[in-house]
């Protein structure tokens, strides 16, 4: 476990910015915070999105309040993407140190004690990454060539002419592909985060004896109920639970 006494006498001397960014403790540090950032915005926008059990109305209030706070909008754009550079840099710089550390690979590169989700990490969250570049481009740029629907969701408006958030989500998932992409995403998505949440915890030094079965449960725990809320939506529209009112 790192310290925050092992840090602070490492960085003691050098400047700590420049310490965060070149030690490979520091850069797990940043992999950490940037990683716990991204779990809470996961949350908050599986929070927003299941707004869709209650009506259309609903969703659709609330995606125009984030298009009438523009500002706010672009505040979290900008910190999103930046903890996603972040992450994603000081993975593949700790992983190739690891792997330069070890030039030779062991005959069986796998620890028997490590688990799925854990010898997965990168692999996992490269693939999330692709999953979000085709997320944006399906529901927030709403390209019509990826939607695998022939028309534009740019056109979909609710009747006091907004944009028709609800029917976009639905037209989108009544596509057997499309949703099941998006299961299979949100499922490495929450055995990236079972795994990543809980050694987040480690590598801030906020994991002790005691309470360190505790957080692992818990990371588990909430990333299968995280898994079940995603993937809840494009199953109740492909089923036909929700999406009754929109026309076919
Ligand atoms: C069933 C699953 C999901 C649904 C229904 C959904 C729905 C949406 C919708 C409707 C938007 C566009 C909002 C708007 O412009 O009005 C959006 C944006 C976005 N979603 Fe999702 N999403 C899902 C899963 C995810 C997951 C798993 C992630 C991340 C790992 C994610 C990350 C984002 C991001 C980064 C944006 C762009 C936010 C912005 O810049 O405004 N989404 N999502």
């Amino acid at each position: 476990m790192i310290s925050r006494h092992d840090f602070e006498a490492d960085a003691s001397g050098m400047n700590i910015l420049s310490y965060l960014f070149k030690s490979s403790l520091g850069r797990k540090y940043i992999m950490a915070a940037s990683g716990l950032a991204l779990f809470a915005f996961v949350i908050g926008h599986l929070l927003g999105n299941l707004q869709i059990f209650l009506a259309p109305e609903v969703i659709n209030r609330y995606a125009q309040f984030l298009k009438d706070n523009i500002e706010l909008v672009w505040g979290a754009r900008i910190g999103l993407l930046g903890c996603i550079a972040l992450h994603i840099w000081t993975a593949i710089s700790l992983s190739a140190d690891n792997k330069a550390a070890r030039p030779v690979a062991y005959a069986d590169a796998t620890p028997p004690a490590a688990s799925m989700a854990s010898r997965t990490m990168l692999m996992s969250g490269l693939i999330v990454f692709f999953f979000i570049l085709y997320h944006l481009l399906h529901f927030t740029v709403q390209v019509e060539w990826v939607n695998g629907v022939e028309k534009t969701f740019h056109s979909l408006k609710t009747a006091d002419g907004h944009h028709d958030v609800y029917s976009m989500v639905v037209i989108g998932f009544r596509q057997p592909l499309v949703a099941l992409c998006y299961v299979i995403a949100v499922g490495l998505l929450c055995l990236h985060l079972s795994h990543g949440v809980g050694a987040s915890f480690q590598s801030l030094g906020l994991k002790n004896k005691a309470w360190g079965p505790v957080i692992d449960t818990a990371s588990k725990v909430v990333s299968f109920l995280i898994f079940v809320g995603y993937a809840s939506i494009p199953l109740a529209v492909l089923t036909g639970i929700v999406g009754d009112s929109v026309a076919r």
